[in-house]
């Protein structure tokens, strides 16, 4: 068979083995399974996402998938074993478990298809990251996955809006609320690749992202690699600390939509927001936002939503429209 199907098999296989260790071992019932219920998914979320958890042993998974005939070497191009010189015999090689002891997160396809995972461990201990995900393959390329979107595609198409947050967790929870057009970027900077793939279903993105200066940076430089795509783009931010995870999970769904209704906010009066926040009354402050903005503009494809988009800042910001169109105008001139 084709490489890469052997290594969507391996993957499927391991998705299904961390699934029974979870529901079905001991200690995968008693750590694994704990953590999730104490994170607030019920039964029927984590069966529909298919979590799971890697026993903390060094070789467990790698064994079983041997014993059930899948080769060493697709495990290993998975990076779902790590294959190491053995340091007792000069020939000899040692097998470890990738996500010994973590509680998995499969990453499918647009079609459905197991194509990594992203593993948490389970204390909070600050020298193991805390999530560790498949290494790029020839079946994973992190920049083009966006977790969720099979649970979500159908959901977004329906909405015609698409909830971009930073987490898998996040997906998880606005999902079992009732929210399910959400997807993930899961920790990578958001990229032009994971953006088309939402732009096959909708072209309304709203960002979600964490209550933290990490997350404001993050949503500021989502919004103009969306706007390039000729797409739409809201933000809505969280509470400081909250992250939309823990908002879901201490909220009811009318709630939650509440909230997002009303704070979600167009590109322009975000940033203008951001503004208001800092140094309402220094010029230079000012002038730096307008010009923040009109750059945001300038990535817009279509000149008639430029021009709509130009109004709206002349009468947030205070500024004549004929200034914002020649600055305009001059990027357009810088960039061609
Ligand atoms: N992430 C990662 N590696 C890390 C930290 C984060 O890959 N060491 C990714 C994960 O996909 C994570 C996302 O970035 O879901 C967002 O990070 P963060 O907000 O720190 O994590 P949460 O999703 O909030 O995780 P949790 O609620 O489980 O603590
Ligand atoms: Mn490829
Ligand atoms: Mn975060
Ligand atoms: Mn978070
Ligand atoms: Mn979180």
């Amino acid at each position: 068979a084709d490489e890469r199907e052997s290594m969507y098999l391996v993957s499927e296989f391991a998705q299904r083995h961390f699934a029974d260790m979870l529901w079905n071992s001991e200690l995968g019932k008693a750590i694994g399974l704990t953590y999730f219920k104490e994170r607030g998914f019920t039964p029927e979320t984590i069966k529909k996402f298919g979590l799971g958890y890697c026993l903390d042993q060094w070789d467990g998974f790698t064994n079983a998938a041997l014993d059930k005939g899948y080769r060493l070497s697709y495990l290993e191009k998975t990076g779902l074993t790590i294959v190491k010189p053995d340091p007792n015999n000069p020939n000899g090689t040692r097998k470890f478990d990738r996500f010994k002891g973590r509680v998995m997160f499969p990453i499918h396809s647009m079609s459905g298809r197991v194509l990594g995972f992203g593993g948490r461990i389970l204390t909070n201990d600050k020298k193991a990251a805390k999530y560790l995900n498949s290494p790029e393959s020839d079946i994973y390329h992190k920049s083009k996955v966006l977790y969720g979107i099979f649970y979500a595609k159908k959901a977004i198409a329906k909405e015609d809006n698409c909830f971009l947050v930073e987490g898998y967790t996040d997906v998880i929870q606005l999902h079992q609320r009732g929210l399910e057009n959400v997807v993930s970027s899961s920790g990578t900077a958001l990229t032009p690749e994971q953006i088309r793939l939402i732009n096959r279903l909708t072209k309304n993105i709203t960002v979600l992202f964490d209550g933290d200066a990490a997350g404001l940076r993050a949503s500021l430089r989502g919004i103009d690699l969306i706007l390039e795509q000729g797409m739409n783009v809201k933000v809505c931010t969280f509470p400081e600390g909250e992250d939309p995870d823990s908002f879901a999970k201490n909220n009811e769904l009318e709630d939650i939509v509440g909230y997002l209704e009303g704070n979600a906010k167009d590109f322009i009066q975000f940033k203008a927001n951001l503004l208001a926040k800092e140094a309402a009354n220094d010029p230079i402050k000012r002038a730096e936002t307008v010009r923040d903005i009109v750059n945001s503009i300038a990535k817009i494809p279509d000149g008639i939503k430029q021009e709509i988009y130009i109004q709206e800042c002349a009468g947030i910001m205070n500024v004549s429209e004929s200034v914002l169109f020649s600055t305009l105008a001059q990027i357009g001139k810088k960039e061609s």
